[in-house]
Order: structure tokens, then sequence, then C-alpha cells
């Protein structure tokens, strides 16, 4: 698959299979995700692999309440991997950095016959003492602001095709 093929086959996936990708594959993601291009190359993103049960419940109940849903709705559509996206609130480019960590997270995710979707509501996440005290429990030091999900595993249904692109995407000035 080459690069503009990934584009433009990658679909949010909104239910997966309960089987865990093996670490090696999820290492992968994780590490393309590193590639990322960063402001000045300060690069202000981390990313938390939570492949432990708990904390992935955890979170996913935490979402579900700031989205105003009952906790046994599933944000993260039964995916067994979260990868979480932060960034370092004292770089000024932070949040264009932990975005396009998130893209690339989920191109490489496609690339390896994965499905992802990008769950939002990290940034209110880990706004929480709560999630504070997770980051200091994982020995990450420093102000983080939350950027996204990446929900992460094998896709259990055929994402539907992409919507139509808006007509006045691109303008071109010749
Ligand atoms: C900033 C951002 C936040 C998103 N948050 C969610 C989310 O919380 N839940 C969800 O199911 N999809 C979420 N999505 C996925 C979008 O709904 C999806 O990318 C969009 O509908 C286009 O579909 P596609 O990814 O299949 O092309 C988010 C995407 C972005 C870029």
């Amino acid at each position: 698959m080459n690069t503009i093929e990934a584009i433009k086959t990658r679909r949010s996936c909104r239910a997966f299979k309960p089987d865990m990708p093996p670490k090696e594959l999820i290492e992968q993601v994780c590490e393309a995700g590193t590639y990322a291009p960063t402001g000045m190359n300060r690069q202000s993103p981390i990313i938390i692999a939570v492949t432990n049960r708990e904390l992935r419940d955890k979170l996913s109940a935490a979402n579900a309440k700031i989205m105003g849903k009952d906790e046994s709705f599933d944000p993260f559509y039964g995916a067994p991997a979260v990868l979480i996206v932060l960034a370092d609130k004292d770089i000024r480019t932070e949040v264009y950095d932990g975005s396009l960590v998130m893209g690339t997270l989920m191109l490489a995710a496609h690339e390896l016959g994965l499905g992802s979707c990008w769950i939002h509501r990290a940034k209110e996440e880990f706004e929480t003492e709560e999630y504070k005290t997770v980051l200091r429990t994982l020995g990450i030091s420093g102000e983080y602001e939350g950027i996204g999900h990446v929900a992460l595993g094998y896709p259990a249904v055929t994402p539907p095709p992409a919507s139509d692109r808006k007509q006045s995407y691109v303008t071109f000035v010749e």
C-alpha cells in the first residue's frame, strides 16, 4: 500500500474484535507516530499505549461520563488497545504536533491491517486530578494536555467508504 492509497482508504473503525493485536504491531504503530513532524522538532507529544484492561475500561468510563453518556457506553467501540496522545503544554505547537501524531498513528495502523478511530475528550480527562495522578504514577512529570485517543484493534466490520469531499476544499491560484 502506498502512502496516498493508505490516506484515501483509511476509515474510522467503530466496531472492534476483542482480540489484542501482538505487541510488536502496536509498537510499530507507535514508532511510526514518533516520526510525525513537530514544530522546531521539539517532539512535544508523548504516546501512552494502554493494553491494560483495567486502565482501558477506566478511561472508557471517564470518557463516556464527559460525553454525558451512561458509563456502560464504551466510546472506544470495544477496541482492546487505546493509544493516548498528550503533548507538552509548554510548547506552543503542542496541539498541532499532537494532532499530527494522531493522524500518523491512524495511517500506520491502517497500513498494518488494524482498525483505528480518533476518540476525543482526552483534554478534559487529563485536566482531572485523577488522570494527572495516572501520569505521575507512570513516571511522567511536567504539564501535558490530552490531544486524543486512538482506539486500536482488529476491525469487526468493514467501515463504509469515504464520504464525498466538499467542492470547496481546494482552491488553486495559478
Ligand atoms: C478531532 C477529532 C475528534 C474525533 N472524535 C471522535 C470521537 O470522539 N468519536 C468517534 O467515533 N469519532 C471521532 N472522530 C472521527 C471522525 O468522526 C471521523 O474521522 C470523520 O467522521 C471522518 O470519517 P473517516 O475517519 O472514516 O474518514 C474524531 C475525529 C477528529 C479529527
